[in-house]
């Protein structure tokens, strides 16, 4: 198969290229985003997902669109722009990376009229694309400290590089380690209800000739009891200043079950991830998604009847005390999150 990428500038510079993921694994089909509408609808949609993904995505959106506005005039071209970034923010409220890069974009193109501001808004997404290129790197390698060759690693969602640019954060790890002849025996729980592990980690980590078993979500509590996961791998959407993370729904279920059986549990985490003006968990908004998600979405049958009330929040908040690790592209932080992620980020 040719190597398959998730995000990039087009070569024109009109439009962002995606992988569509919602497709994935039985079609690869690229799209075209040139309007505010079809970057929305491809972010709300899941077709490029992932929170470094949807920032980059976000960084190149944003340049796209300052490039069809209308208005010269500094004040007019920025508050078209404005509008045009909260639009983007309005398609997914969780993952912090999405408001992080349309607020650099904004910051670049202040103080601008459109002809000047559109070389720095280039500069900027595309130092938004390679940063994240780079965190995912130096994530990897310090993730590499906290496994041994032979290791049974469970993931939970997809942190690969279909959520990122390269590498990917909470799967960069095993892809290097893989890279270096390490031989790891990777559990992809399935995560319901969009299976992003069955659909996109099994996929991506077999693509990549890692060993990839992959287990109902509900199977994982056994495997630990086994004694076959020694460590516990996942992403973020949003860590708090106290290191309470969002990831996807089912993700606390995991560090909870980890802490039972005495496994570590690590979440890998660009700095582009953490919120520091979000002092805890209890702040963090969850997305909430259609119940059809749940119902309808991935069968040929609908599994529940039409009137069944549903509820489908789409990420969970997992307390800090449950968190091993904290990996980010400084190094490595451990509870209390409070100190030693204001320690490492200043
Ligand atoms: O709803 P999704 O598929 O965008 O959720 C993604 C996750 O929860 C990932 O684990 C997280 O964004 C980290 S990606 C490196």
């Amino acid at each position: 198969m040719d190597k398959i990428f998730t995000l990039r500038l087009s070569d024109d510079r009109a439009a962002v290229e995606i992988l569509d993921q919602t497709l994935l694994p039985n079609e690869i089909k690229y799209l075209r985003l040139e309007d505010a509408q079809a970057l929305f609808e491809a972010i709300k949609e899941l077709r490029v997902r992932g929170a470094p993904a949807i920032g980059i995505a976000a960084g190149y959106g944003m340049y796209v669109l300052a490039q069809k506005i209308a208005f010269e005039e500094r004040g007019k071209f920025y508050k078209e722009l404005s509008g045009l970034g909260e639009y983007l923010i309005s398609s997914r409220p969780t993952a912090v990376n999405l408001s992080h890069a349309v607020e650099r974009m904004l910051s670049a193109a202040k103080g601008h009229g459109k002809k000047s501001a559109l070389p720095l808004l280039f500069e900027e997404c595309t130092r938004i694309c390679d940063e994240d290129r780079a965190m995912c790197k130096a994530i990897s390698e310090n993730g590499l400290t906290l496994v041994k060759d032979g290791d049974g690693i469970l993931t939970h969602c997809n942190a690969g590089a279909l959520a990122a640019y390269e590498y990917g954060t909470g799967l960069g790890t095993l892809l290097l380690g893989k890279e270096r002849g390490y031989n790891f025996h990777v559990f992809s729980d399935e995560t319901r209800p969009l299976l992003q592990g069955a659909r996109l980690t099994s996929f991506e980590l077999n693509h990549a000739g890692i060993d990839v078993t992959l287990i109902c979500d509900n199977a994982a509590s056994m495997l630990m009891k086994q004694g076959k996961i020694q460590a516990c791998f996942v992403g973020c959407d949003r860590v708090a200043a106290n290191g309470d993370t969002a990831n996807k729904i089912g993700t606390r279920s995991v560090a909870v079950n980890a802490k039972y059986h005495g496994i570590p549990f690590y979440v890998f985490c660009p700095s582009s991830t953490i919120d520091f003006n979000c002092e805890s968990g209890d702040k963090i908004v969850i997305e909430e998604r259609s119940g059809e998600e749940i119902k309808t979405k991935f069968f040929e049958k609908p599994i529940a009847e039409d009137s069944v009330k549903c509820y489908n929040p789409a990420f969970d908040v997992t307390d800090a005390e449950l968190i091993t690790a904290i990996i980010t592209e400084r190094g490595i932080c451990r509870y209390p999150y409070k100190e030693s992620l204001k320690n490492m980020f200043g």
